[in-house]
């Protein structure tokens, strides 16, 4: 039989370890660890070393303590499964497995990895035996079984409560717990706590594991490294020690003295502080849903209008939603909250309204800017059946490579529906994991809401954007990714070979470039900018 692989988006196909690697594998970290221990640093494991835990694990290898020594050495740990397993000799060689904008994450990897040495990666839970602090950050699924029905949806807690039973089984007695990972509000104390609690009764330990929550603000993009360490955090724990020891931690990790920390009493108050944070940022998004589509049809460009109240310092944080509200976050951290209000916390009625209102509408609204595609190609007398679309932009924000709920996925699915061919152009996505891997994980595939799908698994993001945009017939520009924000029309539209239908999902174009684009006899429609029109008009007036 063949090995089991992982691939990583570079290309590179590493095989899954095999049972006899184990006892090697941790022989090997047991050697540094007690090399660690002579150096006198205390050992953490970051248990799970995606977009957050291999940022936060470079944070804390990097750390130092007043004597200017590394104080911690960090073992990130990785469960080897196919479609993860890849990051643990990536980070092993010190190359970072996240690829972001921002300058620091990629050198402060490989200097904590090749030259302080004071972070390894490993696939062995039982590294957890060695460990004084874990660090949790997991994944925790929200899965919808509906397109905008986040109501009808459940969060997949087997996983998160297995990690819970595998440290609990093998933590030192007095390990700090630190959950990072965005819990539904109750967890850490109604389920974590009583299924470590148990396991530490059988072991033999009388007091409880020490368990606190921290929840993780980072921002993946331009500013990754500062959004976690250079950022204020909330933190809280399951008692008294439980609490000291994450604020002592946090304290030696994070940058507290310029963002001191937000003690809170208990963990449920930390995890709703996140929800609701989040929430907050979804249901601000969601709201000018309906006022960019009143935009549309009433000549307003609501780009210039959102400037326009910005200028209001009590109304600084307006900001325009692209196609669909995106990343990891926001599309289920509401989720959590209205789940566990009924799951963990025992309430029948339907205390949340606003909140799976807001999600439902970010789910959905990128499905109206596959009809701006249409609209624009029949503008231009083109059916979308059959035409050439290329989408610049894969993953959910800019400047990162993170493809997660991202919007520009929903208007693919739903052009591709309409008949549609699309290309993709990413400077940052290596690999479109949701589509390429469609059939192998048709659970969690939005592939299911949508007909006519297969032959999203061949989709390739593209590198090369002169090459992508030969004979399209449309150009979506879906993300704000920092080479998109100055393309020059008359370059666009000489290598397309002849005018196209433009639409700009997020505010790129300025009307300069509008009017441009008009002029070579494209049509251009985007969301929220009903101003389009005039532009046209002007436009064709000076051409008579
Ligand atoms: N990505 C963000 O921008 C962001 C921001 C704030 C908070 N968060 C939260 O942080 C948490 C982690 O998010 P992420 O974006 O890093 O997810 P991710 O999927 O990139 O990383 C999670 C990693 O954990 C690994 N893993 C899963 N189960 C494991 C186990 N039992 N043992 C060891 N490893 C395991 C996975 O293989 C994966 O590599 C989530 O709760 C998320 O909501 C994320």
């Amino acid at each position: 039989m063949n090995q089991p692989i992982s691939i990583s988006p570079d290309g590179i196909k590493y095989p899954l370890p095999k049972e006899e690697d184990y006892k090697k594998e941790i022989a090997r970290i047991e050697k540094l660890v007690t090399q660690a221990r002579k150096k006198g640093q205390e050992i953490v494991v970051v248990m799970g070393v995606g977009f957050v835990g291999s940022v936060m694990a470079a944070i804390i290898a990097d750390t130092t303590n007043k004597n200017g020594k590394s104080g911690k050495f960090v073992i990130g740990m990785q469960r080897p499964s196919a479609r993860s397993y890849w990051k643990i000799p990536k980070l092993n060689d010190g190359i970072s497995p996240v690829k972001a904008e921002d300058p620091e994450v990629a050198p402060m990897i490989r200097r904590c990895v090749l030259d302080k040495k004071t972070l390894v990666a490993t696939f062995v839970y039982d590294v957890l035996k060695l460990a004084d602090v874990v660090v949790v950050d997991v994944q925790l699924d929200y899965a919808k079984n509906e397109l905008g029905n986040v109501r009808n949806g459940q969060v997949e807690m087997t996983a998160l409560e297995e990690s819970f039973d595998i440290i609990a089984h093998r933590i030192p007695a007095h390990c700090l717990v630190l959950i990072e990972t965005t819990v539904a509000p109750g967890t850490t104390e109604q389920v974590a706590l009583p299924a470590m609690r148990k396991v530490f009764r059988q072991r033999g330990i009388k007091h409880d594991p020490l368990i606190a929550h921290s929840y993780e603000r980072v921002m993946p993009g331009r500013d990754y490294v500062a959004s976690i360490r250079d950022f204020w955090r909330v933190c809280s724990g399951i008692n008294e020690k439980a609490k000291q020891r994450v604020v002592k931690f946090l304290n030696e990790v994070l940058n507290t003295e310029k963002f001191p920390l937000t003690v809170l009493d208990r963990p449920i108050e930390s995890e709703t502080a996140k929800v609701v944070e989040n929430s907050y940022r979804a249901t601000i998004l969601a709201f000018l849903d309906e006022w960019s589509l009143f935009a549309e049809r009433n000549g307003v460009d609501l780009i210039k209008v959102i400037k326009a109240i910005k200028v209001r310092p009590t109304h600084s944080n307006m900001i325009f939603p692209g196609p669909g509200i995106g990343g990891y976050c926001l599309p289920k951290d509401g989720g959590l909250g209205v789940w566990a209000n009924c799951h963990i916390l025992g309430f029948e009625d339907d205390t949340f309204k606003m909140t799976p209102m807001a999600i439902d509408i970010n789910d959905t609204r990128s499905l109206h800017a596959a009809q701006l595609v249409r609209d624009a190609l029949r503008n231009m007398s083109l059916p979308i059946a059959s035409a050439e679309v290329l989408i610049l932009g894969a993953s959910y924000r800019e400047d990162v490579g993170d493809t997660r709920y991202s919007g520009s996925e929903i208007l693919i699915r739903r052009l591709t529906e309409m008949g549609a061919e699309i290309r993709v152009h990413d400077p940052y996505v290596d690999c479109w994991f949701e589509f390429e891997n469609q059939e192998e994980y048709p659970d969690g595939s939005k592939s299911v809401f949508f007909r006519n799908q297969k032959k999203l698994k061949d989709l390739r993001v593209q590198k090369d954007l002169n090459k992508s945009l030969k004979n399209i017939d449309a150009l979506v520009l879906a993300v704000r990714h920092a080479a998109y924000l100055k393309l020059d029309p008359a370059k666009i539209v000489k290598t397309a070979g002849h005018p196209i239908a433009v639409i700009d999902c997020f505010g790129i174009l300025d009307d300069e470039r509008i009017r441009h684009y008009l002029a070579l006899g494209c049509d251009v429609k985007g969301l929220g900018r009903g101003h389009i029109k005039r532009l046209k008009d002007e436009v064709s007036k000076k051409k008579i």
